[in-house]
């Protein structure tokens, strides 16, 4: 955990504010590669990741950039109305769930919305890497987009391209056209809404790339209502105690409530920090963070939003 200043909150674009971040006492804040996340510790007590949307190869500071969510869970809503210049943030060491290629000799950027953050930190390490790029950046209206003149004004702003929704049919993004070329050594990395990400990666694959060109940032994990949710139990191996799991509460809520201590973080199934080791049972994997092969194995899962195929689940608690 690091224990940090906001040095400087400002006003990006409608309904988006900046913060830039720094170490209190250390000059040198850890390393992080284009793509990576910090989770933050709100006043308010939720914990909420942001990924890092400055150059790469600072190290006195890191930037976040906040969207407020309509419908926030508490998280953007604290951070506009709670956080300011002056308040002191807990946060955590930089992770990187959206890592770039390296190795790709093309990379294609999307970015919708607020998805710019990540997607601006990708663009600012492939230019100064001299590789060759090229970033779409979509959103409703000019006045909702953050880091506009950063990128105008950016040493690689022929390779920007702006679409806006309200603007003239000719800028526009063509996802089909933009995505004809399905070369096996370029990459495509988009980060936005689920339905700007669905329809980019749905493009891509109908053109013909594979799933291993195709990158994609997690936001926020579309949870499944209580309609897609059946209650069943969940033991807990050193005790042997059972507890009931109900439709409309998550596991970790349950064992919480029990007194059964879970560490959290995200609860939305992207930071991996809830795994529990699973003994029997079928869990009914709903996180972004482990692999195919991993949620295959069924020998963990994440209780913050995953719950059971089977009846019942036996813990490793
Ligand atoms: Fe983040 Fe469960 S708390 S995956």
């Amino acid at each position: 955990m690091i224990d940090v200043l906001v040095t400087r909150k400002q006003r990006e674009a409608q309904g988006i504010y900046s913060f830039e971040l720094t170490a209190i006492g250390e000059s040198v804040m850890p390393s992080f590669s284009a793509g990576s996340h910090i989770d933050v510790h709100l006043p308010n007590g939720l914990v909420r990741q942001y990924s890092l949307c400055n150059h790469p190869d600072e190290r006195h500071r890191y930037q976040i950039g906040v969207l407020l969510d309509p419908n926030s869970r508490g998280g953007s809503l604290c951070m506009h109305e709670a956080v300011s210049e002056g308040t002191q943030l807990r946060i955590s060491e930089p992770r990187n769930l959206f890592p770039l290629e390296h190795e790709a000799a093309y990379s294609l950027l999307f970015a919708g919305g607020i998805g710019i953050t990540p997607i601006l930190c990708m663009a600012e390490r492939l230019a100064n890497a001299g590789k060759a790029f090229e970033l779409h950046y979509c959103g409703r209206s000019a006045a909702g987009m953050a880091f506009v003149e950063r990128l105008r004004e950016s040493g690689f702003a022929a390779s920007v391209h702006l679409h806006m929704d309200d603007g003239e049919a000719a800028q526009r993004l063509n996802t089909a056209q933009v995505l004809a070329d399905a070369n096996p050594t370029h990459h495509v990395y988009v980060c936005g809404p689920t339905g700007f990400m669905e329809h980019v990666l749905g493009t891509a694959r109908e053109q013909g790339w594979q799933d291993a060109q195709l990158h994609r940032e997690y936001f926020a994990v579309a949870q499944a209502g209580a309609a897609d949710s059946a209650s069943f139990e969940v033991q807990l191996a050193s005790s042997g105690r059972c507890l009931q799991v109900p439709a409309d509460r998550s596991v970790a809520e349950v064992l919480l409530d029990a007194g059964v201590d879970i560490p959290l973080s995200c609860e939305q199934g992207i930071c991996g920090t809830c795994i529990t080791r699973v003994l029997e049972g079928v869990p009914d994997h709903r996180d972004m963070f482990m692999t195919e092969a991993e949620h295959a194995r069924n020998d963990q899962f994440t209780p913050c939003c995953s719950r059971a195929k089977s009846a019942r689940l036996i813990l490793d608690l």
